[in-house]
């Protein structure tokens, strides 16, 4: 958040309708601090953040996230938080914060460095999850062998955020618009880790019902970026994926369906989109995409080379070692994505 008039960037302004709509429905609380200017301040809060602590993003820009802790934070953590930066490592720690409100609560707090193409540190990010009493009750073994779990997937997660942030570039201009869409694109992570955190099967964390996982993250971007004449399908069988198959799975299908939800119906009322998800003989996972739209542009290259949702797809299909296919017509457009198993 180099670029602009300092107030325009105090208020974290949104420079259009549709970046607010992702940005005010993402759920991840994120911050992002510039460790190149004077301590370290916060350049970016997003609204999820602004619910948590209460603190508006012209309250917090400028300055370092210290303010939010109080009399019962933990010094030692604190210096584990300052180490793991002066280092440039990643940390996972449970800190107590405070709200604007005084009210105290505990903040699982990530933080990772990003650092741009020529190795430069650009950006700290930091990822807040507020703990319920109850995730702080388990016996102090179990939260030993869960912290190790998560901060495995948090680590491998959190390398997949910082990718995306360096795909994003640093946004020279309309840098909020930049944030937001990325916001969006961390949400599909986000789910993730609330699928992997669901007490029911928290047994394995190596694998995802991949079926739930869709459907979660199809309910979430309906809240996001759904519009009431749209209708949203999900047709998936239930399967159990390893966690880092799903994880690029769900980026690339959150690519594809946030491009149908946000270029098929322009000047349409309604409309439909369809996601389905069957496994196929011969150890392959298919899953289509489909809307009844205005039908994609015949000319242009898809995924595109250029634009940043389509560097997300085009890397992370060579990571699945998949393919993927589109069909365009007058009736609309079916994207189609076939992922081998065997070799995951
Ligand atoms: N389902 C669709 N229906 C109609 N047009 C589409 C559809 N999906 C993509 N397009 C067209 O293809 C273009 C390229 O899509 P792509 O995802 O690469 O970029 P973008 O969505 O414009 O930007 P970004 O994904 O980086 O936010 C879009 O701008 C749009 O014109
Ligand atoms: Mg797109």
């Amino acid at each position: 958040m180099s670029t602009g008039s300092a107030p325009a960037q105090k208020e974290n302004r949104l420079s259009d309708r549709e970046a607010y709509a992702a940005f005010d429905a993402a759920r991840v609380s994120m911050v992002l601090s510039d460790p190149n200017a004077d301590d370290n301040p916060i350049v970016y809060v997003n609204r999820a953040f602004t619910e948590t602590t209460g603190y508006s993003a012209r309250a917090a820009v400028g300055r370092n996230c210290r303010f939010l802790q109080g009399e019962d934070t933990d010094p030692e953590e604190v210096q584990r938080i300052r180490e793991a930066i002066a280092a440039r490592h990643d940390i996972t720690v449970d800190l107590v914060n405070y709200k604007s409100t005084g009210e105290k609560f505990v903040n699982r707090l990530m933080v990772s460095p990003v650092f741009d193409r020529e190795g430069e540190l650009i950006y700290f990010l930091g990822i807040q999850r507020v703990l319920a009493p109850e995730d702080r009750l388990i016996s102090p073994n179990a939260v030993l062998h869960e912290m190790r779990e998560i901060q495995h997937r948090v680590k491998n997660h959190l390398a997949m955020i910082a990718s995306l942030i360096r795909m994003h570039g640093r946004g020279a201009s309309g840098a909020e618009h930049h944030f937001n869409q990325l916001s969006r694109r961390v949400e599909s992570l986000q789910v993730l880790y609330e699928e992997l955190a669901n007490p029911a099967r928290r047994r394995n964390m190596d694998t995802v019902e991949l079926g739930a996982y869709l459907s979660r993250l199809v309910s979430a971007m309906q809240n996001f970026d759904g519009r009431p004449g749209i209708r949203l399908n999900v047709s998936v069988d239930d399967f159990e994926a390893p966690t880092d198959t799903a994880v690029n799975i769900g980026l690339v299908v959150s690519e594809i369906l946030t491009n149908a939800l946000k270029h098929a119906f322009l000047g349409r009322e309604t409309g439909l989109v369809e996601l389905r998800m069957a496994r196929l003989q011969g150890q392959v996972l298919r899953i289509i995409v489909s809307d009844d739209g205005v039908g994609m542009d015949d000319g242009a290259e898809w995924p595109s080379k250029e634009s940043v949702g389509g560097r997300v797809i085009r890397s992370l299909i060579l990571q699945l070692d998949g393919k993927v296919a589109v069909m365009r017509g007058a009736n609309g457009t079916v994207v189609t994505l076939d992922v081998p198993l065997a070799s995951q």
